[in-house]
């Protein structure tokens, strides 16, 4: 079954959003492995709502830290370790979304880094990068660092407004597939969030995508 490894280039650019548009659009299963923050709603909170999956497709999180803070650190303060290897993939009948913490080199622990994560999955990952101003290099430097460590990168999915330059100019310096860009919804609800994916991203494309 497909699976799809959901990384941002910054922490609130968009991924649980993203995520629960791509899992909505392919009918699959949503997964955080690792949640820090469990004040309001959490993010597989957010998905189950937005996305209208039944709870059983909305994975149960390995880790729920308490603070909203970088997971090493939450783990830290809950008296707890991540361990990475325990970090086992589910199994699925559906494709399965996988919304990781933070950005790429967010630490798990203060040895390992969300990178070392996915290089070890080697599942598709979808770059979930901000279209405002500051992404260029955010963007460019999550896309080398997974390049280096031959993650398969299937594309960046934008979320913003439309900054057609930036969007081009990652595509282009960072030998990236540009998958499509959600805009801002002012209202988000399953609906306007469907309408909104489904205007700019091509489910198919991701459901054709073949894991390496
Ligand atoms: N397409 C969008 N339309 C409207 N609001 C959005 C959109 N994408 C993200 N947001 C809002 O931006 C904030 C951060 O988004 P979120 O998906 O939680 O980021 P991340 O998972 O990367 O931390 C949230 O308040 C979310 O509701
Ligand atoms: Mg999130």
């Amino acid at each position: 079954m497909k699976r799809f490894v959901i990384a941002g280039t910054d922490t609130g650019v968009g991924k649980t959003i993203f995520s629960a548009a791509l899992a909505q659009a392919l009918d699959a299963y949503y997964w955080k492995p690792v949640q820090s923050g469990l004040d309001g709603e959490t993010d597989s909170q957010t998905v189950a709502r937005l996305s209208g999956l039944s709870p059983a497709r909305v994975l149960p999180e390995k880790w729920r830290l308490n603070t909203p803070v970088s997971p090493h650190y939450s783990a830290k303060i809950d008296g707890v370790e991540i361990d990475p290897e325990r970090l086992a993939l589910p199994e699925c009948d559906r494709p399965l979304v996988i919304e990781t913490a933070g950005g790429v080199m967010t630490p798990l622990t203060l040895r390992v880094p969300t990178i070392d994560m996915l290089a070890r999955w080697r599942i598709p990952v979808i770059l979930v990068a901000r279209t405002s101003l500051g992404t260029i290099n955010h963007s460019l430097l999550s896309i080398e660092a997974l390049r280096r460590r031959n993650i398969p990168l299937l594309g960046v999915a934008f979320v913003g407004e439309e900054h057609e330059n930036t969007q081009a100019t990652i595509g282009t310096m960072g030998g990236a597939h540009i998958l499509g860009r959600l805009p801002f919804v002012a209202l988000l609800t399953r609906e306007t969030l469907r309408a909104a994916f489904n205007a700019s991203f091509r489910a198919a494309e991701f459901a054709q995508c073949a894991e390496q």
